[in-house]
């Protein structure tokens, strides 16, 4: 008897986390709306759709999708490596708490902005650093010194650690490069689409060429 209740007990508990509104949306239209949704939009790309996170279920993915999109667009955790993660999770929460130092414009926004208790945000932390991004073993790739090689190093370690050719197939690398081109546009990094003698060129056949070389 008491064993049915708890059960029944239980079954009322999922179905009410399962009809919990998804705070994702409220959270991205405020921020949206802010006079600063302009340049809060372009501090990461729209790249990943919340269903597309690793183990979209988890309890790590849970919490990326209702804390990290309270301010800019989601994080992919692929974006960066591993030792990284800790130490980004920890400025956004201070940032998530109140304490931030872009002084007036956190201020308006923080109104509604609710910051991880210390042990969802060691979940989160753990969640991104599983699923992170491998960085390339350079002392593997004597041709980083090549011109391709340069060409990849200058435009691709501009956000992120310089990511490891296997991680892709020579299939998959020319749509991977294409997106990184438009994060590079949507992110305002500033790359020559035109020929100039003084500007990092973004050499996307070589770029791809290399990375296709030593693809998976
Ligand atoms: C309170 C607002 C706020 C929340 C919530 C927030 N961020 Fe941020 N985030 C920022 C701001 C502001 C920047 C740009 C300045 C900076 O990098 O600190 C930023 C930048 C970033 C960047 C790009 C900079 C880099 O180092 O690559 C990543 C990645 C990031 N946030 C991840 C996260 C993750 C993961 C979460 C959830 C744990 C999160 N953010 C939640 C405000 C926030
Ligand atoms: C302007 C910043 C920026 C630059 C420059 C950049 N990336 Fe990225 N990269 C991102 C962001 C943001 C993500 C996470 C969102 C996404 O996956 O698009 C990411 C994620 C990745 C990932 C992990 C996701 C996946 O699909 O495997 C790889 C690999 C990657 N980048 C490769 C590259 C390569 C190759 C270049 C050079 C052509 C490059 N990046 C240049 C911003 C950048």
């Amino acid at each position: 008897m008491r064993r049915r209740a708890a059960l029944a007990a239980l079954a009322l508990f999922a179905s009410a986390a399962a009809a919990a509104p998804d705070p994702a949306p409220d959270a991205r239209q405020r921020w949206q709306e802010s006079p600063h949704g302009a340049m809060l939009e372009r501090i990461l790309p729209d790249a990943i759709a919340p269903a597309k996170l690793p183990q979209p279920a988890s309890r790590g993915a849970r919490l990326a999708r209702r804390y990290c999109v309270q301010c800019h667009n989601l994080p992919n955790p692929a974006m960066h490596e591993r030792a990284k993660w800790a130490g980004i999770v920890e400025r956004m929460v201070w940032r998530m708490q109140g304490r931030g130092n872009m002084g007036e414009l956190m201020q308006d926004l923080m109104a509604g902005v609710a910051a991880p208790d210390a042990e969802d945000a060691r979940v989160l932390t753990r969640y991104l650093e599983r699923n992170a991004q491998q960085g390339i073993d350079a002392a593997r790739y004597p041709d980083l010194d090549g011109d391709a090689g340069k060409s990849f190093r200058l435009a691709c370690a501009q956000c992120h650690v310089l990511p490891d050719p296997r991680r892709h197939t020579a299939q998959e690398w020319p749509g991977v490069v294409a997106r990184m081109q438009r994060n590079m546009q949507w992110m305002n990094r500033v790359v020559g689409s035109r020929p100039d003698a003084r500007e990092p060129q973004l050499r996307v056949t070589e770029i791809v060429g290399f990375l296709q070389r030593h693809a998976r």
